[in-house]
């Protein structure tokens, strides 16, 4: 069975196909960085617009790429939400157009669920396991117990953990996206340097929160600058504020899967690319005698292959999940459990 996957809802033009599930013929990316680097996070109209230009283009080369022609399709997954309605929009779209013509299924599926199961890209996971989403718009942990059966156990109340890296790298000048910028800066730096807050919450919960730890990094550079004083380097802070990121990510973590008595765990999302969270995730799971998967750092930033994949796997399961696509609609807050 072969699977086309797009995939718009932020700032990546992506188009994928995939045989079976989870052997990837083609995987296209294109990304916008230069577009939204001068404002230091995305701009809407500028995604939506950049889509445009590219889907087509995108989605001919993962076509090439697979050396697949359009009849040999046999399911058009593709993200409904949640996203930047702009963005959504263009890929939804296009899915659209191409189901209708080829008159071919065609399922929209949600950018988290694409998220949880990317690492069916690389290995089968057990169920029931836990699944920590990272990403720009999300830090929600899930116990996913089969394919579309999804318990949110937590998440954010403020901002997610990769838009507090976007929003620090910021602060320190670094560029945009923020993650691997700080990730770089953060290699020279020491980690022990200052003492960031950890938002651990009330009652044990498994919300997450970012934001005082933001507004903590802005009064130190603050007082770095008002003062004159030169203890503390950029490195040193962008270190020192990926550990209290890492530090409650993997705490966090590690706590549901005890209380949920799993010992599977998956950590994905663009944020899942980060080095330091992996260590620290796969020391603390070892302690605990938790199993970890990462997906690659290709599968973990936004792709269409694990749209593509979630496409696979919920035709599979219910052929009749397919969507209909004269109606089938952009949701910028879908929500993941039904
Ligand atoms: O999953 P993703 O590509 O897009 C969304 O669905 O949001 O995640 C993008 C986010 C950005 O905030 C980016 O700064 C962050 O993931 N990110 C990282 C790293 N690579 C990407 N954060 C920390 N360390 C990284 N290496
Ligand atoms: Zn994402």
């Amino acid at each position: 069975m072969l699977v086309l996957g797009i995939e718009t809802s932020c700032d990546e033009t992506a188009a994928a196909v995939l045989r079976n599930g989870n052997i990837l013929l083609s995987n296209v990316i294109a990304g916008q960085d230069e577009v939204h680097a001068k404002y230091g996070g995305v701009v809407p109209e500028l995604a939506g617009r950049s889509h445009v230009e590219r889907i087509h283009a995108i989605i001919r080369q993962a076509l090439t790429d697979a050396r697949a022609r359009w009849q040999d399709i046999d399911l058009i997954a593709v993200t409904a939400g949640p996203g930047l309605v702009v963005s959504l929009l263009v890929g939804l779209n296009a899915a659209k157009a191409i189901a209708f013509s080829l008159k071919k299924p065609i399922i929209g599926i949600n950018h988290l669920e694409g998220h949880l199961l990317s690492i069916f890209l690389q290995e089968t996971v057990a169920f029931p396991y836990l699944a920590l989403a990272v990403s720009g718009g999300h830090t929600d942990l899930y116990r996913v117990s089969a394919f579309g059966s999804y318990k949110t156990l937590g998440r954010t109340r403020d901002d997610a953990a990769g838009e507090s890296f976007d929003k620090v790298a910021k602060m320190l000048n670094l560029g945009y996206p923020g993650g691997p910028l700080i990730e770089r800066a953060a290699r020279s730096g020491n980690p022990a340097a200052h003492k960031f807050p950890r938002a651990f919450l009330e009652n044990g919960s498994l919300d997450f929160s970012f934001s005082g730890l933001k507004t903590s990094v802005r009064r130190v550079l603050q007082n770095r600058r008002e003062t004159g004083e030169s203890r503390l380097s950029d490195a040193d802070i962008a270190a020192s504020f990926q550990e209290a990121v890492v530090d409650v990510l993997a705490a966090k973590l590690i706590t549901a899967c005890k209380r949920e008595s799993v010992k599977h765990a998956v950590v994905a999302g663009g944020v899942a690319a980060n080095g330091r969270l992996r260590q620290q995730v796969e020391a603390a799971a070892r302690q605990n005698g938790i199993q970890v998967y990462f997906p690659k750092p290709v599968f973990c930033t936004d792709n269409a292959a694990m749209i593509a994949c979630a496409g696979y796997h919920r035709y599979r399961q219910d052929k009749n999940h397919a969507d209909n696509c004269l109606t089938l609609d952009a949701h910028p807050n879908l929500a993941l459990e039904k």
